[in-house]
Order: structure tokens, then C-alpha cells, then sequence
């Protein structure tokens, strides 16, 4: 089976792509799959094995070729829906879902409105068009810090903050304005930060892993530097909480998964209280799957090794 894994990417999110594609590169079942590697530069050109194609149309050549893709851009360019659109067009099977899972889950206010209108809680905000003069004259008097000030549609953290002083605030939207006009403001929730995914197997059937609790120092954050770094967090899986919450955030994250549209994986992340109710922060339909990313972390403690996983995300897109 020839998969292609499609890396890379303009977004900000370029080179944690490339990690998560040199992992599954490095855990691929050689006797099962041939792989190939296209990473897009952060230009838009297209390579193969370090050597630039001559264009759009050689890289769909390519791709129209594959068995299966393996698409794993993050963010910008890939996971909101542009590379499945794109390979939609090629007429070849791909790991993931399609446009719309990608498109309304990498906008995070769109999802929230979602969510909240099936009844699923997400930390009260506003979302604010940089571009409107005066963007922030339109900021709820209600909305005291500290506050979470983020860009619409990212990952990875970039160009997220935590503001503890109001005062801070323009800088803050103005840091998160570039990476995308339209930004968030959150109010911070109290509670415990925990993931959980879904996957789909061959027969269509769903799958929850097992919740993974992420644990950073107090006053700080799961930033760009304590995803990416050794030892920047702490994760615990199975996450320590009663088997109640755990179904609770697992059918939450089921919900949330059919309507969005999702297919193949996701990953949910949540701030849960102290009640076990959980509190939706965001969606990723292409996680990452870095060595220090969560996903792997939390199959491989339910008995599913790295590789298997990425045999069940294959034959599932080929099913
Ligand atoms: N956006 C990063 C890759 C994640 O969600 O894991
Ligand atoms: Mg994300």
C-alpha cells in the first residue's frame, strides 16, 4: 500500500507538521506500507525528498497515484479543510475528515457556538474583527481577567496569551491579530486541563481513548513552549478522574464528534470543573502526533501501540 504523508505547510504550525510526519514516517509498518513524503514549504512549493516540483499539478500527479494520503498539516493550509478539498479533487482516499469538520473545527468561535447549542459548555468570550476600528470598544464590561487572548484559527498556542491586567489587553490582541484578524477573548476557566480523542475504526464503528490530564506549573499555561519542549508539561494517563467523568467527557467528545462531522480522529480538549462537568476549549481534527504529542500517549494506554493506530487510521480511510 503506497500512503503519501502531506507535511509542512505556510501556517505557523510548519514545523510541528514535520515532527508529527517524521513520527509516523518512523512508525509506519515497513511490511505493510510504502510511504512517501511531500512536505509544502512555508513558500507553497511542493517537495519531494528535499527537491522542489515544478508545480501544483506535478504534486497532484502524485497524490492521484497514492493508495491512500495521509494528510497531517496542521492549521492553516491543511486541517481547515484545504487539503481535503484538494484531495476530494484528486479522487483519492485520505486519513481525516473533509472540508467541513475541518473548516468549522479550526474556527474555534464557530465551534463554540455549536457546542453550546447542544447543550455542551465552553468558557464565556467575544470573538473581536481587529480590522473594525475600535475593535475593542465592543469588549464586555462583564469579562474581568485574568482572560485568555487567542487568534480565531490557530494551534499550537501561537499567538496565544494570558492577560492578568486588563491594561495588557491591546498588546495581547494585537500579538494574536497576527496571526489572525479575528481573536478571542476568554475568560479563564477554572479547572483541570484534560484530552480525550475518538477514532474510527474500519468497521465505522467509534472509539474513545483514555482521558490524559496535562499538568503545567500554576501561573502558567499549555503554551507553544510546553507542548514542544522536553518536560514542558506533564501528562498523566489515564487521566485520574472517576470512571463517571471519564464516559461523561468520552460522550461529550461523541456528540461533539457527529457534529462536527469529524472522521477518522479527534481530539477534544477540555477544562473540567470540580463537578466532572467538562468544559469544551477546542477541537483538532489533525492532532498532533509528535513524539510529545497527546494522542499517541493516550491509545498506547489502552493497549493500542503507535503503529497500530496508524494501521486503523489507514484501513479505516481506505474502508
Ligand atoms: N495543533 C496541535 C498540533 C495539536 O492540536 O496537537
Ligand atoms: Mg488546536
Amino acid at each position: 500500500v503506497h500512503v503519501i504523508v502531506v507535511c509542512g505547510g505556510s501556517g505557523a504550525e510548519h514545523d510541528v507538521s514535520v515532527a508529527s510526519a517524521d513520527s509516523i514516517l518512523e512508525h509506519l509498518d515497513a511490511t505493510a506500507y510504502r510511504a512517501t513524503r511531500l512536505v509544502i514549504g512555508r513558500d507553497g512549493r511542493w517537495f519531494r525528498d528535499g527537491e522542489a516540483l515544478p508545480g501544483l499539478a506535478a504534486a497532484v500527479a502524485l497524490l492521484e497515484g497514492a493508495d491512500v494520503v495521509f494528510p497531517i498539516i496542521h492549521g492553516t493550509g491543511g486541517e481547515d479543510g484545504t487539503l481535503a478539498a484538494l484531495l476530494d479533487l484528486c479522487g483519492v482516499p485520505y486519513v481525516g475528515p473533509g472540508l467541513r469538520a475541518g473548516a468549522v473545527s479550526m474556527d474555534k468561535h464557530l465551534t463554540k457556538l455549536l457546542a453550546r447549542d447542544a447543550d455542551v459548555r465552553v468558557a464565556p468570550g467575544v470573538m473581536l474583527d481587529t480590522r473594525q476600528p475600535d475593535a475593542l470598544g465592543s469588549f464586555p464590561a462583564g469579562l474581568d481577567a485574568p482572560v485568555f487572548v487567542k487568534p480565531n484559527q490557530e494551534g499550537s498556542s501561537f499567538g496565544v496569551s494570558r492577560v492578568t491586567d486588563l491594561d495588557e489587553l491591546e498588546k495581547a490582541v494585537a500579538h494574536a491579530a497576527e496571526f489572525d484578524r479575528y481573536v478571542l477573548v476568554e475568560k479563564e476557566v477554572a479547572g483541570r486541563e484534560i484530552d480525550i480523542a475518538v477514532i474510527e475504526r474500519p468497521d465505522g464503528t467509534l472509539a474513545v481513548s483514555a482521558p490524559l490530564e496535562i499538568r503545567v506549573g500554576s501561573g502558567t499555561f499549555f503554551d507553544t513552549d510546553a507542548k514542544y519542549a522536553e518536560g514542558g508539561a506533564e501528562f498523566l494517563v489515564p487521566a485520574p478522574v472517576p470512571d463517571t467523568t471519564a464516559e461523561r467527557i468520552g460522550q461529550v467528545s461523541l456528540l461533539l464528534y457527529g457534529l462536527l462531522g469529524c472522521e477518522g480522529l479527534a481530539r477534544f480538549d477540555y477544562f473540567v470543573d470540580d463537578l466532572g462537568e467538562p468544559i469544551l476549549n477546542e477541537v483538532n481534527v489533525v492532532p498532533g502526533l509528535t513524539a510529545h504529542s497527546q494522542v499517541p500517549r493516550m491509545f498506547k494506554a489502552q493497549g493500542i501501540e503507535y503503529s497500530e493506530l496508524l494501521d486503523i487510521l489507514i484501513t479505516t480511510a481506505l474502508t
